[in-house]
Parts: C-alpha cells; structure tokens; sequence
C-alpha cells in the first residue's frame, strides 16, 4: 500500500446487498461514470431480471449509499461475471475484491464450478484485480473492444474455480 492511499474498508462497514431490478437505476448511473459504452436503465433491467441474474450492490456509510456493483449470470456448473465497478474516489480500498468474492460465493452456492469473464487488455486494473483473486486467462477474443479513436483492444477470457 501506498503511504497516501486510505486503508481498506473494514468489511463491517460495507454491506453487501443482492441486486434486483429495483436497483437498475443506480448501477445504470454508476455504469455511466466507469464505462464509455455506457449500459442504460433498460439494458440493466433487463440484465438484473434474467431468471439467471446473480448481482449485488455494495454501500457505505450512514445513510447508505451504493458506492459498487456487479452483475453476472450463473447458469448449471459455470457462471459469468458480465459487469463491475467501484466509485472512482473509493477504488482500491478493497470493494471490488469484496464483489467479486460476493459473486463467486453465490455461484459456488448454486453448485457452480467455475466463474468466467473478459476484460479488455488494457483494463490494468480490472486484469490486476482478477488475477490477485486467483482468474487466470483461458483465451484471448481479437479486437473486441471498440476505443474511439484508436485501434480496438483484445478482450481477455479469464476464468477461475469455484
Ligand atoms: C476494476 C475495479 C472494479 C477494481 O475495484 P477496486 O475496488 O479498486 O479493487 P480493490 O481495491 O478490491 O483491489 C484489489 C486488488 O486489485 C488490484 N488492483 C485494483 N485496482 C488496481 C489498479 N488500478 N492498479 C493496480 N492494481 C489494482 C490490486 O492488487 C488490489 O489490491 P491492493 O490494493 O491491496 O494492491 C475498479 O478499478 C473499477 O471500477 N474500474 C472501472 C470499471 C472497470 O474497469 N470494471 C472492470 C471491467 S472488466
């Protein structure tokens, strides 16, 4: 750790909440400030009331306020992390850890084998994080990341057992 980086969240300071779609609302906003293809309410309604929809929403603070999520799908022995992120002003103080633990929980719960996702390789942060928790790459998917303006970027198929 750094010596100016705040120290991570104590775990009983966060609470980690199961995502519905009542909740589309505010992971579309979040979506909004982390992605540049943004997903929009409806996309994330429709994502969060997939019978397969795992997702959760993680807060902070008195009253409290969604700061993190994550949405997958866990379908027979293999799951699928589809989208995560953490505020900005609150990134590496251990939330996105924390989601991801959350998710890989409820899909070893629902006897899922391994969990899956792609991050595109010039994603440092999200390609550090998964690889700390243990995601190792299964295979690469050229040019699947449109960047305005410059070439597209590798999508990274990673994965990890559960
Ligand atoms: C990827 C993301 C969710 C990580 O969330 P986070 O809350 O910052 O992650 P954590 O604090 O739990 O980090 C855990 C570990 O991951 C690694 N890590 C996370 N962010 C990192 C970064 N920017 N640079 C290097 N390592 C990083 C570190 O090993 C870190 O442990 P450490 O802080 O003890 O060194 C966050 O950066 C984010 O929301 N990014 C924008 C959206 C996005 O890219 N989502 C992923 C799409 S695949």
């Amino acid at each position: 750790m750094t010596a100016n980086r705040p120290p991570p969240f104590d775990t009983k300071q966060v609470s980690l909440l199961w995502a519905g779609p009542e909740r589309a609302a505010e992971i579309a906003g979040m979506h909004a400030r982390m992605f540049e293809e943004a997903w929009d309410h409806i996309a994330v309604i429709k994502m969060l009331e997939h019978p397969a929809s795992t997702g959760f929403v993680c807060q902070i603070g008195i009253p409290k306020i969604t700061v993190g999520f994550i949405m997958g799908q866990v379908m027979a022995d293999e799951a699928e992390i589809l989208s995560i992120g953490v505020a900005p002003e609150l990134q590496r103080r251990g939330l996105g850890a924390l989601l991801v633990g959350g998710f890989t929980r409820a899909a070893k719960r629902a006897e899922a084998k391994r969990v899956f996702l792609d991050v595109a390789a010039d994603n440092a942060a999200g390609l550090a994080l998964y690889t700390k928790l243990g995601f190792t790459e299964q295979s690469r998917r050229k040019a699947y990341y449109p960047r305005k303006g410059a070439e597209p970027v590798d999508a990274i198929v990673m994965s990890v057992p559960v």
